[in-house]
């Protein structure tokens, strides 16, 4: 009983120890500039470069990884993962950004193999949803 008690807290443990690498591990120094853009919208800004590049994995119908873009809400809220997509008011903590910049391995997103059909962020869209994160959000 005993036995079993120190594994399942050192197990415990050491997920804990390598969910915090994974998260060191983003360099956020390599991320492009948020944009000066004032007043960025979600409506006119985000949502047409979401439905260019993610919609089709992650909208209504059988979402990848239960997430969804097509929404302020849900875009925010993040999928399987409980973890939030978006951070507000800090683009450079928000998984969202680590991800469309190819800052994690194997989540990169829109998936590397996929973008003939989904195109990837460019370095000024990038900067768009920063701006948009930093000021909040909305
Ligand atoms: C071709 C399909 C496809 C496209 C296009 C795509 N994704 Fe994904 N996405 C996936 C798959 C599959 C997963 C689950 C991957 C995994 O968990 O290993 C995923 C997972 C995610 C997650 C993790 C959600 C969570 O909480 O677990 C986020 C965030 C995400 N995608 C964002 C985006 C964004 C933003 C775009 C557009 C820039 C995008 N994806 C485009 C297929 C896609």
């Amino acid at each position: 009983m005993k036995n079993l008690l120190t594994i399942a807290l050192a197990s415990s443990v050491s997920l804990a120890v390598l969910s915090a690498t994974a998260a060191e591990k983003v360099d956020t120094s390599k991320l492009p500039p948020a944009a000066d853009k004032k007043d960025v919208s979600f409506e006119k800004d985000i949502k047409p470069l979401l439905e260019a590049s993610c919609l089709k994995c992650h909208g209504p119908e059988k979402p990848k990884a239960k997430y969804r873009v097509d929404s302020r809400e849900a875009f925010v809220k993040g999928g399987d993962s409980e973890e939030a997509a978006v951070v507000p008011g800090k683009s450079a903590d928000s998984p969202v950004v680590h991800m469309v910049s190819d800052l994690i391995e194997e989540m990169e997103m829109p998936p590397v193999d996929k973008r003939d059909n989904y195109p990837a962020f460019t370095k000024e869209q990038i900067g768009l949803l920063r701006a948009w994160i930093d000021q909040g959000a909305k």
